[in-house]
């Protein structure tokens, strides 16, 4: 299994970045690249440092790091380039053709993950110096365009920023949106199984919300003011607060840098104490996503509900509180750990990309922030999940949780021989 993650991850490598996989999705995206980078260090650190130097080269004038760098056009993806035209905005990158939307910032962790897994430690230092003055850089950006109120948790403008593109959380935002409905001719549906993927509708408004973004040549303070979709996420908002913490580590590694430490912890100061007030529903023991547009606590349970864990933003009681609905809602006796989207939901949907299926990447966040907070059984149980369910199927996108759909013949969801299962395979294994 270790081979063919490491096959796979070769394979998919494409002259100095990953894709995430074959045709499905041809171009560098941003969070895939960080735990992409998290594999490849565990058996080329020349190409793990190159996978996040190529995302850093890319990144805009105002700090603002794309969520698809188009190296070079590819037939098989819609909404390329020529749909996105990020070159709308001033400061875009005039090298790097990109989408104006951006991805959960993972690199800050994903540098310091790096340096603990790198056996030369000072080569690997000398790499950290090298781009964390970007990476903080890509935090200010957060701090000072994407948080209109200055709470201290910034926003996402589009449900791909997020990463978990077709949870269901954001339907109750597209119900009121009124997107206009587009004849385009889609790619993905023609590669995996449209079942396995987000509908047309919902389409409609990914494209919309795109659209009215270049209305206003993605300006930041315009898109806050116009936006039908303006939302503070969980899991955006932790991986943000878990990259600040990795950047003051780095950053005391370094030595010296004490304004942009200084920086880093008043921002980690206010975000924390704002999330826990803002975004923790005790009666639900979870956390939720908050509709900015709309003023109002999105109350579903998700995966993303337990992501602070990875982050150290919940109390001990907190902590106790999400370990428990985690385990009465997503633990029942039949199922994987940890669905994508609250099976005791009606809208849990088993195969349908973010609206129910295990994704490796939550999973590893979720064992960490565990670990972190002593749940050991837990992260344990997740562990043993996430590894079975790829040696039984494959290194596939997403996977279905229930153990009863597990025959010598299933398979994974989404694309197949997806870079971010192996190498977060390849992490899982070597810990
Ligand atoms: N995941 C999106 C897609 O399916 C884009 O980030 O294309």
């Amino acid at each position: 299994m270790k081979a063919k993650a490491i096959q796979i991850l070769n394979d998919n490598w494409k002259d100095g970045y990953t894709i995430p996989s074959q045709n499905l999705y041809p171009y560098q995206w941003k969070w895939d690249a960080g735990f992409i980078a998290i594999g490849l260090a565990h058996f080329n650190m020349e190409r793990a440092e190159k996978e996040i130097k190529t995302l850093l080269n890319a990144q805009w004038e105002n700090g603002f790091i794309p969520h698809i760098v188009f190296h070079q056009l590819s037939e098989t993806y819609f909404p390329g380039p020529n749909f996105h035209k990020a070159d709308l905005h001033p400061l875009s990158n005039k090298k790097y053709s990109s989408t104006g939307m951006t991805q959960p910032p993972v690199i800050g962790f994903v540098l310091e993950k790096i340096y603990h897994i790198a056996e030369n430690k000072s080569a690997a230092l000398e790499f950290v110096k090298d781009c964390i003055d970007q990476v903080f850089k890509a935090h200010q950006y957060f701090y000072n365009y994407r948080d209109p109120k200055k709470e201290g948790l910034v926003y996402i403008y589009h449900n791909w920023e997020s990463g978990t593109d077709n949870s269901p959380i954001w339907d109750c935002i597209f119900e009121i949106m009124d997107s206009p409905v587009l004849n385009i001719e889609r790619k993905d549906t023609s590669i995996v199984d449209p079942s396995e993927r987000p509908s047309k509708r919902e389409y409609d408004h990914y494209l919309h919300l795109i659209n009215c973004a270049k209305d206003h040549h993605y300006d930041d303070a315009k898109i806050a003011e116009n936006s039908p979709f303006l939302v503070q996420d969980p899991l955006f908002n932790s991986i943000l607060i878990k990259s600040n913490k990795a950047l003051i580590n780095l950053y005391e590694l370094i030595g010296g840098n004490e304004a942009k430490i200084n920086q880093l912890q008043q921002w980690q100061e206010k975000s924390i104490s704002s999330f826990n007030s803002k975004l923790y529903d005790a009666e639900l023991g979870a956390y939720v996503h908050y509709d900015l547009r709309n003023e109002k606590p999105i109350r579903l349970v998700s995966s993303s509900s337990f992501s602070p864990l990875f982050a150290g933003i919940p109390s001990k009681d907190q902590a106790n509180a999400l370990v428990t609905t985690m385990v009465e809602k997503f633990g029942g006796d039949g199922l994987y750990l940890c669905a994508s989207f609250d099976p005791t939901n009606e809208k849990f949907n088993p195969k349908k990309y973010w609206r129910g299926p295990v994704w490796i990447n939550l999973n590893w966040m979720l064992i960490d922030g565990l670990l972190e907070y002593d749940f050991k059984e837990l992260a344990q149980r997740i562990k043993a999940d996430s590894i079975e369910i790829i040696e039984k199927v494959g290194f596939y996108e997403y996977f279905d949780v229930r153990k009863k759909f597990y025959t010598a013949s299933s398979k994974g969801y989404g694309a197949a021989n997806f870079s971010w299962s192996a190498a977060l395979y390849l992490d899982l294994i070597n810990n």
